[in-house]
């Protein structure tokens, strides 16, 4: 007669479910937090690094399989919970251990990824751009929000972090591959000096799709801000890909991010999309600058009247009632897509622009608790 594991038995097999996101086996991680055997049940309860980690359903998935298929087993709850911030600190230290113990590990088994958060190096404020669906215009307000503060006269830096839709390159017309030097990847430079990183400029073939899932993503948006030199940026914008997953996830763990831009339309239904983002950025602690609505409204290009094209999407009502600041409502212009198209979008200016990027500059200040611009943000001497 067979008899059912023990909970060492248990434990053991646990190690063989790796969390996709850090490359280590979960019981090493701590997030076992507790295994019960009950009658021929099994419950275990799993302590995730974040909490509602979209990763979580693989984690599940493995354990079910795994424990699930042990002797006896004929059933297996799991319960998943979320580390507390001591918690986490004291894993992010483990694994810098770990890390330094058993150099060149990460890389050598292809697992670059971490939760830790990176070091911002020389750059000052980290801006994350975010939607909840695609096609809202991130990248375009990404890219005119590096414009204008590149207009002001700061030193400016893109990080395109849609990996597999990247469109920062095309955007400024960049094209061919970054050199690299001792110092790291060196970023190209747009025409009027800002700093960008796309994925698309280091494929071989810029056309080329990317497949990779989601551990794969996490350390190439890692590399991207880490290996890649980007000097004393005043200003570093990341232009994320649509919703909340992988990528959100990587740049909301990994990057020392400042602010966060919520991207909205006025056909977003009652706002549901956006909610979502905003949850998403408040679990994880990030501070939220605001929303902005893009493609709100027409400006004629003959009088610059304004052609109101839907019915008021109610978006300020909204955002006050989530407590979240409305950062302005941007018209839809026909120039937009011609000139990104063409790579020249660093020829547009508008004045609602010009309103947005103080408002996003007026946001920054205070989420960072400072009332005056300090000596440090002030224009770089040209
Ligand atoms: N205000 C605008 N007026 C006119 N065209 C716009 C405006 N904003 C964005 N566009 C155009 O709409 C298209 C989608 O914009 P963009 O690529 O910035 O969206 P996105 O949210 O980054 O998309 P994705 O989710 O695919 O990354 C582009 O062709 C862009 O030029
Ligand atoms: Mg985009």
């Amino acid at each position: 007669m067979s008899i059912l594991p023990t909970n060492e038995e248990i434990l053991e097999r646990l190690r063989e479910v790796i969390d996709p996101e850090i490359g280590l086996n979960i019981v090493d991680l701590g997030m076992v937090r507790d295994v019960v055997i009950s009658g021929d049940s099994v419950r275990i309860a799993i302590a995730l690094t974040v909490k509602g980690c979209p990763l979580a359903t693989t984690i599940e998935s493995d354990i079910n399989r795994i424990v699930g298929g042990m002797r006896e087993v004929s059933s297996v709850s799991i319960q998943m919970t979320s580390m507390s911030k001591e918690e986490l600190n004291a894993l992010g230290a483990r694994l810098q251990e770990m890390r330094t113990k058993q150099k060149g590990l990460g890389k050598a088994a292809g697992m670059s990824a971490g939760i830790d958060k990176l070091d911002r190096k020389g750059i000052q404020k980290i801006v994350a751009v975010m939607s909840g669906k695609g096609g809202v215009g991130k990248s375009y307000v990404t890219a005119m929000l590096a414009i204008e503060l590149r207009r002001q006269g700061y030193n400016v830096g893109i990080l395109d972090a849609d990996i597999t839709g990247p469109s920062v390159a095309k955007i400024f017309g960049l094209s061919g591959k970054p050199m690299a030097d001792e110092n790291g990847v060196i970023p190209k430079e747009t025409e009027t000096g800002i700093k960008a990183i796309s994925m698309n400029l280091l494929l071989d073939t810029p056309d080329t799709p990317v497949i990779w899932r989601g551990p794969i993503i996490n350390g190439v948006i890692r590399q991207l801000f880490n290996d890649v030199n980007w000097g004393d940026l005043h200003f570093m914008l990341v232009d994320l890909p649509p919703g909340t997953g992988d990528a959100p996830l990587t740049v909301f763990q990994s990057l020392p991010v400042d602010a966060v831009v919520i991207v909205s339309t006025p056909q977003d239904l009652a706002m549901l999309i956006v909610r979502k983002s905003i949850n998403m950025v408040r679990q994880m602690n990030v501070p939220l600058a605001g929303i902005v609505e893009n493609m709100s409204y027409m400006k004629c290009p003959h009088c610059s009247e304004r052609i109101e094209m839907f019915q008021d999407s109610g978006i300020e009502k909204t955002s006050a009632g989530l407590n979240v600041t409305f950062l302005g409502k941007l018209p839809f212009d026909p120039k937009i897509n011609r000139l990104s198209d063409l790579g020249q979008l660093e020829r547009y200016a508008s004045p609602e622009i010009d309103e947005f990027t103080r408002k996003v500059k007026t946001e920054l200040l205070k989420l960072t608790g400072v009332t005056a611009i300090p000596i440090a943000w002030k224009k770089a001497s040209s």
